[in-house]
């Protein structure tokens, strides 16, 4: 009996310690949001969550109203749905609200790449160097160059004239906007060498079908719930990868990127290893390449499905390439789309912008460093605690939310135009003029540093399509495939099945 009762109580003081770990005990402190646990110890809601984000959060919402913390696998946290409160999570200190710490983790563990403290200036100064202003223009470029080598390189073939191809509309366009943005930021096989742009083809295709196998277990790595044998081909695809993308490898290439490169040099310079630097040109590729492809297909596809929206684009196109002395025929010269031009194209970008509204559903998420409270529009406050996590979901709150936008589900190619063609930018909510009115790029510290160059890179693969080829859907009545509800949060969201188009040369 002795002996027992230490040993009961120390049972009893490890369970309860445990159940306390387990978040068992968290109880909503006065002037906390709305908790709600979940039924099971420590996963919470994670099960549902993942399953399906959006109809997750939209549950919550209709339960608890637009401010509640939830358990997701140990943590908890708040989701702030209001858009008229945006701006607090937004502009949040980073003494408070802290992004870093969260996607350090994230890359760590789903790329292998272990971050030094601060080294995030790096990408920070080049991407504002590169990938907007004067530095856009070269990679616009070398674009346009790569978008036409995959493109047409089979145009003076006899028997691939005039004569329907057929393919997925997805796989095809993901191809070619992947491969083309992979040789624009890490180069072309050198010129002097024979079949250069043969090898750049056949390169770039094979590291697509790779991409797209890591591509596909991304989201059940990311939530670390891949089974082993896929998390061995996790494995596999990111040894390949830091290969492919090395700086040895690299410096056998022409044409490489400013950004990439200085981001490789500033790494190198601040001490970071050669094997880091490689795993890293991965991360760089993932960030550049998983959503620009996806977003073309579902932009053709609206298109497509949008005859009123098709037509207003092909007349802008062909306007401009008249305005500028240009002209697609036989045999004559390929057509050189300048950022000149691309700046003239107002209805395009209205079309790529309710694009990207549509598709486009990234989790914003920050890592709370301090108690802090957060302040909404209409006054109310809450308090948050330190060591839980923060997010907002733009999806539901603001892109479909039918008071900002009206029939938030359906296409409208001119929602983001004026009447006189000017952008859009007044958008209401309650009476309130809503300043975060479309969110596809996150805002704020972690905000898209692409989102210049991947609105470019849309917009030329549009408008090649639409100068040199003829296309259609195989199906003209084919639904809008639904989609793949296992990539909320991650970026532009994809179909949950391919379609089936068919195109040609124009001449
Ligand atoms: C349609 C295409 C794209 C979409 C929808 C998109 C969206 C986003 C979003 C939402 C984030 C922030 C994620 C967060 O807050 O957690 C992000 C980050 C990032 N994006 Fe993009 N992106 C696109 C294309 C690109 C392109 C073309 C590049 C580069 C050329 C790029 C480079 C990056 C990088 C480097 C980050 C990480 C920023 C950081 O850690 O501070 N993205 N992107």
């Amino acid at each position: 009996m002795g002996l027992l009762l230490p040993i009961l109580l120390g049972f009893l003081a490890a369970l309860i310690g445990g159940l306390y770990l387990l978040g068992v005990f968290r109880q909503r402190r006065l002037g906390e949001p709305p908790l709600d646990k979940g039924l099971i110890p420590w996963l919470g809601h994670v099960l549902e969550f993942r399953r399906n984000t959006f109809k997750f959060l939209e549950r919550m919402k209709q339960k608890h109203g637009d401010v509640f913390t939830v358990q997701l696998g140990g943590y908890y946290f708040t989701f702030l749905q209001d858009p008229l409160s945006f701006g607090s999570f937004v502009k949040e200190s980073r003494e408070k609200l802290d992004f870093r710490k969260f996607s350090v983790q994230l890359v760590r563990r789903v790329f292998g790449y272990t971050a030094l403290e601060n080294e995030h200036i790096v990408l920070q100064m080049n991407s504002n160097k590169h990938l907007q202003g004067a530095g856009l223009e070269a990679m616009t470029q070398s674009m346009m160059s790569n978008l036409q080598n995959l493109m047409l390189h089979n145009i003076g073939s006899p028997a691939d004239q005039r004569t329907w191809t057929e393919d997925g509309l997805f796989m095809y366009c993901y191809n070619i906007v992947f491969r083309a943005g992979y040789l624009s930021l890490y180069g072309n096989e050198p010129h002097k060498s024979e079949g250069s742009e043969e090898k750049d083809r056949a390169e770039s295709e094979a590291l697509f079908y790779e991409f797209r196998k890591y591509d596909q277990l991304f989201p059940r790595f990311a939530y670390g719930v891949l089974p082993p044998r896929e998390r061995l081909e996790a494995q596999r695809l990111l040894g390949l990868f830091w290969k492919a993308l090395s700086i040895q490898k690299m410096k056998t290439k022409e044409n490489i990127s400013r950004w990439v490169w200085d981001i490789q040099q500033g790494k190198e310079e601040i001490g970071i290893k050669e094997s880091m630097i490689d795993r890293y040109m991965f991360v760089l590729l993932w960030a550049s390449q998983g959503n620009t492809g996806p977003s073309s297909f579902w932009l053709l596809l609206f298109l497509m499905k949008n005859s009123e929206a098709m037509a207003a684009v092909k007349e802008e196109v062909n306007t401009v390439l008249k305005e500028f002395g240009q002209e697609v025929r036989h045999g004559g010269p390929l057509i050189n789309l300048t950022r000149e031009m691309l700046m003239k194209t107002p209805i395009l970008d209205s079309v790529v912008e309710e694009t990207l509204r549509l598709t486009a559903a990234p989790l914003l998420t920050r890592a709370v460093i301090q108690d802090m409270t957060l302040k909404m529009a209409d006054g109310r406050e809450y308090l948050i605690r330190k060591g839980d996590r923060m997010a907002v979901f733009p999806y539901i709150a603001i892109q479909t939310d039918p008071e900002i936008h009206s029939d938030p589900h359906s296409f409208k190619y001119d929602r983001f135009l004026n009447p006189d063609r000017s952008k859009k930018t007044h958008f209401y909510k309650a009476g309130k003029k809503v300043k975060f009115y479309n969110m596809p790029w996150g805002a704020g510290v972690s905000m898209c540093p692409g989102r210049f160059f991947a609105t470019n890179e849309l917009k030329q693969f549009v408008f090649l399509m639409l100068v040199y080829f003829e296309f259609e859907l195989k199906n003209p009545d084919e639904k809008i495939p639904e989609m793949d509800f296992s990539r909320w949060g991650f970026g532009t969201m994809q179909p949950d099945r391919d379609i089936q188009f068919r195109y040609r040369l124009k001449y």
